[in-house]
């Protein structure tokens, strides 16, 4: 895409197939007017993406109309209210964290060398979270069925890219080639298993929940809306069982491992920037005195925050946002754009562009930070979007990740394992982008004084 700007500018139309306008968007100026324009607020649609939700259009990321501002609504609304980037959702977190923690010392206690593995550590107290929100439940971190969905997840999402998800295949192609998704490198059958289980679980909760009790999750408000609807608007309503499914596997795959990926990356660069991973510590010390970090210390936390945002720049899990479609004819940037055009919008070319940031190749935490000390935001920094489509999450996401981060270099020194080479920082490129599984020396601070004395 990059390559494709620099000969012909930031808005490129080419054809994917004999009919299909595809259209790269790279810079801050175009990926911000693009963003903000409710004509391309359309998500494409095709056998691949269909292959995952029944072949019907269904769930939150890939609908468009009236079907995704009904659902999104109700879904942004009630996340709210269960605790979405709320403080009431923080104690939950902070177990999360506790189990993680100790999970962190036993692991580096029981290895003479301190070593520990970081592979999908996280993606299990995230998943945790969300669960906990969304069907009230929660996972031993060695369950297997739970590690089996990890995994699942996991493959889907490391698995083709979203220029081949969004190939326009007919769907009677890949009815008479099954494997045609596979052979492009995408595995949709690994969504069986998860839509098996959260229809499980609502069949739990059609069950167990109680008429006028209160909502115990999403799942509760949904099912009751559902049973509204129905009585209401019958056959027309948009809210049913297998809607409720996809928009459940929507949140899963859109929100766990895009977190743990970010907590995976700030621990990965804080190895390799040991002099800024003390700053932050000194700055927690100093803000939090011996307790751990906490939500209400956030906004005081000027230093560890912009490190956060300098790690979310640089590493840029959701390279190309979410693909748009053109639900009609439109312009940008004094193109037309033509109705069905399917944008692939660089968000991060804009964390790249040279003249919004100077020295973007540069890892400069104080980058985000004016004369002040105090946080401010640059227009190309736009991690989740922007516009209608923003991601749904941004709040929960926010909040997790700084409290992971924050808690664990509170509470533990990561180091780069000695003799070995420093773990790369190139990540694994799928739809998202995730780190390399890494390992590190983690010395937990209170060993850490006990050798000091
Ligand atoms: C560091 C974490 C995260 C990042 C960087 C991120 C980023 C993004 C981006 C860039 C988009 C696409 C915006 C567009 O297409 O214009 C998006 C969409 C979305 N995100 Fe996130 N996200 C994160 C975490 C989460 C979490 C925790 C959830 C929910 C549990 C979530 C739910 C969604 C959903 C449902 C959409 C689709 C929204 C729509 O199409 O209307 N995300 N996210």
């Amino acid at each position: 895409m990059q390559k494709l700007a620099r000969t012909y500018g930031p808005v490129t139309g080419f054809y994917l197939g004999p009919t299909q306008p595809m259209i790269s968007v790279v810079g801050t100026e175009a990926v911000r007017e693009a963003l903000q324009n409710n004509d391309l607020n359309g998500r494409p649609s095709g056998a691949i993406l269909l292959s995952r939700t029944f072949g019907e259009r269904l769930g939150l990321i890939f609908v468009d109309g009236d079907v995704w501002q009904e659902q999104r609504r109700f879904t942004l609304r009630h996340l709210r209210d269960l605790g979405f980037g709320k403080t009431s959702i923080e104690d939950q977190m902070m177990d999360e964290i506790a189990d993680l923690i100790s999970e962190i010392s036993t692991t580096a206690k029981s290895n003479p060398d301190h070593v520990v593995d970081f592979k999908s550590i996280f993606s299990v107290s995230v998943i945790n979270i969300l669960w906990a929100i969304i069907g009230g439940k929660r996972f031993q971190r060695d369950d297997p069925k739970f590690k089996k969905l990890l995994d699942n997840i996991d493959q889907f999402l490391g698995s083709g890219n979203v220029a081949q998800a969004n190939l326009p295949i007919p769907a009677f192609l890949v009815r008479l080639f099954p494997s045609l998704p596979g052979r492009l490198g995408i595995k949709t059958q690994l969504f069986v298993p998860i839509q098996k289980f959260i229809e499980e679980t609502i069949d739990e909760h059609l069950t167990t929940r109680s008429k006028g009790d209160v909502a115990r999750d999403y799942m509760d408000v949904y099912l009751d809306e559902m049973e509204e609807q129905l009585k209401t608007n019958g056959s027309t309503s948009t809210f049913s069982k297998k809607q409720l499914i996809s928009s459940i596997q929507d949140l899963f795959a859109a929100g766990s491992h895009t977190s743990s990926s970010g907590i995976g990356f700030v621990v990965l660069y804080m190895i390799h920037y040991p002099t800024i991973q003390q700053k932050i510590r000194d700055e927690l010390d100093d803000i939090c005195g011996d307790s751990l970090p906490s939500l209400a210390h956030r906004s005081r936390l000027s230093y560890t925050e912009a490190v956060l945002m300098e790690v979310t720049r640089t590493a840029s899990v959701v390279p190309l946002a979410v693909p748009h479609r053109a639900m009609k004819n439109t312009q940008l940037q004094g193109f037309t754009i033509p109705k069905g055009s399917i944008l692939a919008i660089s968000l991060h070319s804009a964390f790249k562009d040279p003249t919004a940031w100077g020295d973007p190749e540069n890892f400069r935490p104080e980058r985000h930070l004016d004369q002040n000390g105090k946080v401010i935001k640059n227009d190309a920094f736009t991690p989740f979007g922007l516009g209608k489509r923003i991601c749904l999450g941004e709040p929960l996401a926010r909040n997790t990740v700084f409290l992971f981060v924050a808690s664990l270099v509170k509470t533990f020194e990561f180091q780069s394992v000695p003799n070995e080479a420093l773990p790369t920082l190139e990540p694994n490129s799928g739809i998202l982008s995730s780190p390399k599984p890494f390992k590190a020396v983690v010395i937990p601070r209170v060993l850490n004084q006990r050798k000091e004395n």
